[in-house]
């Protein structure tokens, strides 16, 4: 049966609108990226980012509906990010989600991004979502597993999480140390797959560690302490050094989250892995990844690239399921910037 939802992102850097059908069929995906107004400050800037919101989110919406066919009238249910995110930057969409709703009488549900991230691995692929399943969520923000054990849901248990930085926020620290730019992850991902030599051996933070969990502040500091040692300023590195550092750090990374992922499908017993979030579009981890459950039989799910960074289709398949759970949320729908996946209670 169809249901058009139209999706709303607006919780970090990326204004999204994308119109999805019965929860998994993209019919417009469209997404204004403010990279270049937050590049020369290394990192994204709240004030501007919510300005930039404001400006973009009218032609991104325009843009979306006409990409899909649609006019409003089609659309049969809002869904819009409520966090977590920055909090001026959430309100946006917020407030356009409840103004479209409150004009047409359409309903608007609120998205937890971090669930969102995982929805979109049913994206243009009519698949339920299997159960148990372990979600490694990695992103700019946050570092999670979450263990997954009703099919159809993102429900779950957290079993690990960072303990500091997040996966994405190291990748984005790495490349400001190496003079790489804002963001990070995608170009320390070329700059590594170019490299061929030998690699430095950085720590690999929590690596034996009994538990689940993630530390990457030390690897961090870590790739500091390196060029420091050789007195290399800021982004002064020769290319084939600045490859060298880039690829050593993201190994490092790769190897502590094919781990712990590898640890706890053991430790669980899933047959199910699901990796989503920014850093789940970084080749070497989804290589690594496919590597490990293959060998270990596990079915694997990884969204292309463009489902894995922020975009609103996720949103819309989020969405759709809170609505069939709960319903309208209403003019109740609020932001919520620290909004967190709330373990299941035992
Ligand atoms: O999920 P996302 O788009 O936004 C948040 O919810 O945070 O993730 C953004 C993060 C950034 O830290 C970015 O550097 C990282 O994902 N990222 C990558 C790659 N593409 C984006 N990290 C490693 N390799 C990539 N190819
Ligand atoms: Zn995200």
């Amino acid at each position: 049966m169809s249901c058009i939802i139209l999706g709303i992102e607006t919780s970090c850097d990326d204004t999204g609108v994308a119109v999805v059908d019965a929860g998994d069929r993209v019919l417009a995906n469209v997404l204004s990226s403010q990279t270049q107004l937050h590049a020369d400050y290394g990192g994204v800037v709240p004030e501007l980012a919510s300005r930039g919101h404001s400006e973009n989110i009218v032609h991104v919406f325009r843009g979306a509906l006409e990409s899909a066919g649609i006019g409003l009238d089609d659309v049969d249910l809002i869904a819009v990010t409520r966090g977590p995110g920055l909090i001026g930057c959430l309100l946006v969409g917020v407030m356009v989600a409840k103004g479209l709703s409150w004009s047409t009488g359409t309903p608007v549900v609120g998205v937890n991004h971090l669930k969102a991230h995982v929805w979109a691995s049913v994206l243009d692929r009519t698949a339920r979502l299997a159960a148990p399943a372990l979600c490694l969520i990695v992103s700019g923000g946050h570092t999670e597993l979450l263990l997954v054990e009703e099919p159809d849901s993102v429900e779950g248990t957290l079993v690990g999480g960072t303990r500091d930085d997040a996966a994405g926020e190291a990748f984005d620290k790495v490349a400001r140390l190496l003079g790489l730019g804002y963001p990070g992850g995608p170009v320390i991902d070329r700059l590594a797959a170019e490299y061929r030599g030998d690699l430095i051996d950085f720590p690999r933070p929590m690596l034996s560690d009994s538990s689940f969990d993630f530390s990457f502040s030390g690897l961090k500091t870590a790739v500091a302490v390196y060029l420091e040692e050789r007195d290399i300023p800021e982004g002064r590195l020769s290319d084939e050094e600045q490859k060298r550092v880039a690829a050593s750090f993201q190994e490092a990374v790769v190897e502590v989250l094919a781990t712990k992922a590898q640890k706890a499908i053991r430790e669980t017993g899933v047959r199910t892995l699901i990796a989503a979030g920014g850093v789940a579009a970084n080749r070497q981890l989804r290589r690594r990844l496919r590597d490990l459950a293959g060998e270990m039989g596990v079915e694997i799910i990884i969204p292309p690239p463009k489902y894995c960074t922020d975009n609103a289709a996720m949103v819309a398949a989020a969405g759709y399921r809170r609505f069939l759970h709960h319903g309208d949320d209403g003019m109740e729908l609020d932001a919520n910037p620290s909004l967190s996946i709330r373990p299941v209670q035992r």
